[in-house]
């Protein structure tokens, strides 16, 4: 028997996520594809040790690493990781953990269709060791946040956040720990988004068809 083939059905969002390391957001988004509506094409790493390429193979998805230290600077690497990734013809491209400052070529090339996690409330503690800053701040409340990739680092437009308190026996372990748990609510969230259509980088921000953004959700 033939079974038709229904031509308006739309196909997922294709996705490839790309890593360094041990890839709990990458494991996040692999378990949230099919109820979001996106699928993940490729996992790349530059480090051929990055525990996410184990996790992706489990799940049967394809796999590239690029070793930046082949290269001679950042511009070389970056047309070399936009070829990869440019063969799977993602919609979207997910920084999970990707420890690469990167260039304004590689930016524009994605820009609308980069996005990041970072480890704090941006636009509060850009950059690297957010939870020992958060804390040496005395801030009550530290979380995570998802935004648009721009040329400025952690700078692009906030598409959303979790936020959650700080308390007293806090420490930068401690906040760490609960802040990717909540990463992992976060990011696939937000790639559901896109998939769905419903998110866009515009001139004034992140634009979401029905949500007001930044948007903000707080655990008490
Ligand atoms: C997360 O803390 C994320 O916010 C930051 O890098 C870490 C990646 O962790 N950008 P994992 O590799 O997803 O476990």
């Amino acid at each position: 028997m033939n079974v038709p083939v229904d031509q308006h059905t739309p196909s997922p969002c294709s996705v490839v996520v790309l890593i360094s390391g041990s890839g709990s957001n990458l494991q996040a988004l692999i378990e949230s594809a099919s109820e979001g509506g996106y699928r993940i094409s490729a996992v790349v790493s530059n480090k051929a040790d990055a525990f996410g390429l184990t996790r992706a193979k489990e799940a049967g998805i394809s796999t590239a690493v690029l070793s930046h230290l082949a290269y001679a600077n950042r511009e070389d690497f970056d047309s070399a990781l936009t070829r990869i990734i440019d063969n799977f013809q993602p919609r979207l491209v997910v920084l999970a953990g990707f420890m690469r400052i990167l260039s304004s070529a590689f930016v524009n090339h994605y820009a609308g269709r980069l996005i990041n996690i970072h480890p704090s409330l941006l636009p509060d503690f850009p950059g690297i060791n957010t939870h020992q800053r958060a804390l040496d701040a005395n801030v009550t409340r530290h979380g995570a946040s998802v935004h648009f990739v721009t040329e400025e680092l952690d700078g692009g437009p906030v598409i959303a956040r979790h936020s959650i308190p700080v308390v007293p026996a806090d420490t930068p372990e401690s906040l760490a720990a609960r802040v990717l748990e909540q990463e992992h609510r976060l990011y696939p969230k937000v790639v559901a988004w896109f998939a769905a259509g419903d998110l866009k980088m515009t001139k004034r921000g992140a634009r979401h068809a029905n949500i007001t953004l930044p948007h903000t959700h707080k655990i008490e």
